[in-house]
């Protein structure tokens, strides 16, 4: 390799008076506006991590000058939207649940605020619609498993439903296939009887066989008729509404295996205030008692 500095005869260009093998390299610098452009780059990056947080530490981060979190401006905002809400929601706070609904404005924050609350929380199992899903119940039909009184849904969502919290709606079905307490020829009938209760197809002779079972160990949660009990939280199984099913197999699993559905708590998750605001929604969705 040579280096040897010469004018190329071709472009009239200056060579680096590098060469290999014949081929020399032409003296082309970066252009002056890039290379400017780059240093600028450089000083605001360095300006930038100066200013502004920048670097991960080992448990925290490089907090910048200027003190800027976007956190911090979130939290701010979420202050300054509370406290402008703030005297009606002081008044929800205030007014017993049973009383919103004689005050028109109060009514409306109520049900905006416990519809967005829902969307966030409770549409993931309900359904944006409050429409319900299979083993998740419809909230804006009148049939109600725990109480559709304003009170009663308060309740169910403030402790949840088999959830870990001592106020919980804890009563549950027993699991006659799973732990033996009927033998799958009793299951069999009782099923025909349940079907028979809601008016389905059936069989006779197993239905009638099945009604005896039923009056031993059904009735006690689900009533003689049938007709379900607030108390137990034990569903109504003589109307056309289901949690889990209206088919054969549906019902034969619910008694096979108890179900237990669980809905969880939101006392300590969201504030009470919410937690008032989602009971008056629900409440307001139609099926309200
Ligand atoms: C993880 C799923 C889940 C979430 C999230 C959830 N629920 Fe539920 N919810 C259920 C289940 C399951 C039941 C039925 C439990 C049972 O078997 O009795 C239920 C029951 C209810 C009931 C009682 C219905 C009745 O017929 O008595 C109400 C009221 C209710 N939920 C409201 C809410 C509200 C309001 C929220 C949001 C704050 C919410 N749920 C969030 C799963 C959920
Ligand atoms: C200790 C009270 C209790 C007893 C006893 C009981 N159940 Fe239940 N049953 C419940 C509860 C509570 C549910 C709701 C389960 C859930 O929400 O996950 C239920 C749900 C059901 C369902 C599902 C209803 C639906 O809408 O999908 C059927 C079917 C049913 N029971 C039939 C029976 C039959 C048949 C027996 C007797 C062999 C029986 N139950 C005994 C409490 C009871």
């Amino acid at each position: 390799m040579s280096t040897k500095r010469e004018i190329d005869t071709v472009t009239g260009v200056e060579t680096t008076g590098h060469e290999w093998d014949g081929i020399k390299e032409l003296n082309k610098p970066l252009p002056r506006w890039w290379l400017l452009t780059f240093y600028a780059c450089i000083v605001w990056a360095i300006g930038y991590m100066i200013a502004y947080p920048a670097w991960p530490t080992l448990n925290d981060y490089t907090r910048g000058m200027l003190g800027y979190s976007q956190r911090a401006t979130v939290m701010a905002e979420v202050k300054a939207a509370h406290s402008a809400q703030g005297a009606i929601r002081e008044l929800l706070a205030r007014t017993p649940l049973a009383d919103v609904r004689k005050n028109p404005d109060l009514l409306r924050f109520s049900v905006a605020g416990g519809n967005a609350s829902f969307q966030t929380n409770c549409a993931p199992c309900h359904g944006r619609g409050a429409q319900g899903f299979t083993g998740y119940p419809n909230l804006n039909d009148d049939d109600w498993i725990w109480g559709g009184g304003i009170e009663e849904i308060h309740k169910t969502i403030l402790y949840g439903i088999r959830s870990e919290h001592k106020n919980t709606r804890t009563s549950a079905m027993p699991r006659y296939g799973v732990d033996g307490l009927l033998k799958n020829e009793q299951i069999a009938d009782v099923v025909e009887h349940v079907l028979a209760l809601s008016k389905a197809e059936h069989d006779k002779a197993s239905a009638a066989r099945g009604e005896a079972i039923f009056k031993e160990q059904c009735a006690a949660c689900h009533g003689d008729q049938g007709k379900g009990s607030i108390e137990q939280g034990a569903p109504n199984l003589t109307d056309a509404i289901w949690l889990y099913g209206a088919s054969r197999q549906a019902i034969m699993e619910s008694v096979r295996t108890g179900r237990g559905g669980m809905m969880p708590l939101w006392e300590g998750r969201l504030d009470a205030v919410t937690v008032k605001a989602l009971a008056v929604y629900v409440h307001s969705l139609g099926g309200g008692k």
